[in-house]
């Protein structure tokens, strides 16, 4: 009797990551590697990719959206639609109201969430053209609640609304979108703010139930996930991977009923 093909296999398949260079961005090449797939890696630092064994690259500022969408297309006609896309690039500095202005905004929601729409918008054609694609959005918590960033958060928000509309209107062509959103993750993301404070991850973990940071592999174990055809029933769907954070609020359980200060 012929067994049934592993769902979480991606042997054949293609997939482009976003933001490949980076910390997350790193461990879904690996994973997606490890599952079979053929990774191609985008990113605005070419050097960022080169440790890593991709399939081909694509050097792309994704807050430059006519650049981005041309370079998209150029892709396409070169390598093939991809079966899979991560968009995973992201970016913020923004950390709240105080450090705003129009530019910071602009410039953090051009390469949260235009970029993506702008990469996406060729790729999404093509897919459609042959009735088959899995998206999966890199959101963020900050997506979900508000724990600072305000114009990426408002750009992680519209990444969950932007996956909704591909699961609906283009899930009859054969595509599903879906998003991961994680807590924090010890990657370069978070070198500006711990050279300012050694000690800050220290007052990070009181507010993860599971007592610990996300890694990586955890991001990217959930993104596969979704991407793969394990998920083939699920599309339009937000997944914290998120230790418990958005869970609820564990420090108004231990604060205020259990009166631990
Ligand atoms: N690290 C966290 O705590 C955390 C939490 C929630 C969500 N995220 C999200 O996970 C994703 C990956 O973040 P990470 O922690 O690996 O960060 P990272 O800084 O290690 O990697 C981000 C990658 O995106 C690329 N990038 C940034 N701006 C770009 C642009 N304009 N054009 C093209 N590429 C660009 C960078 O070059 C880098 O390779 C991001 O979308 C981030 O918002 C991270």
């Amino acid at each position: 009797m012929a067994t049934a093909p592993d769902p979480f296999r991606l042997d054949g398949r293609s997939v482009l990551i976003t933001g490949a260079g980076g910390g997350i961005g790193s461990a879904l090449v690996e994973r997606f590697m490890a599952a079979g797939a053929r990774v191609f890696g985008a990113d605005r630092d070419a050097a960022g990719m080169a440790h890593l064994a991709l399939a081909g690259q694509l050097t792309v500022d994704l807050a430059d959206l006519p650049a981005t969408e041309a370079a998209s297309a150029r892709f396409v006609a070169a390598s093939g639609c991809p079966d899979i896309v991560v968009s995973n690039a992201g970016f913020t500095r923004g950390e709240s109201f105080e450090s705003l202005d129009v530019g910071v905004w602009r410039s953090e929601v051009d390469i949260n969430l235009n970029g993506a729409y702008a990469l996406l918008r060729p790729i999404v054609d093509a897919m459609a053209a042959r009735r088959a694609g899995s998206i999966v959005f890199v959101s963020s918590v900050n997506g979900l609640a508000h724990f600072g960033n305000p114009a990426y958060s408002a750009a992680k928000a519209g990444l969950i609304a932007y996956a909704r509309a591909l699961a609906v209107e283009r899930g009859r062509d054969g595509i599903r979108a879906n998003v991961v959103a994680p807590g924090s993750v010890r990657t370069p993301a978070w070198d500006h703010r711990l050279a300012a404070d050694p000690a800050l991850l220290e007052r990070v973990l009181p507010h993860y139930p599971l007592g610990h940071l996300v890694s990586p592999a955890d991001v990217a174990n959930a993104v596969l996930f979704l991407a793969s055809p394990a998920a083939a029933g699920i599309t339009g769907a937000v997944l914290p991977v998120d230790a418990g954070l958005t869970a609820g609020n564990m420090r108004f359980v231990d604060d205020v009923l259990r009166g631990k200060a």
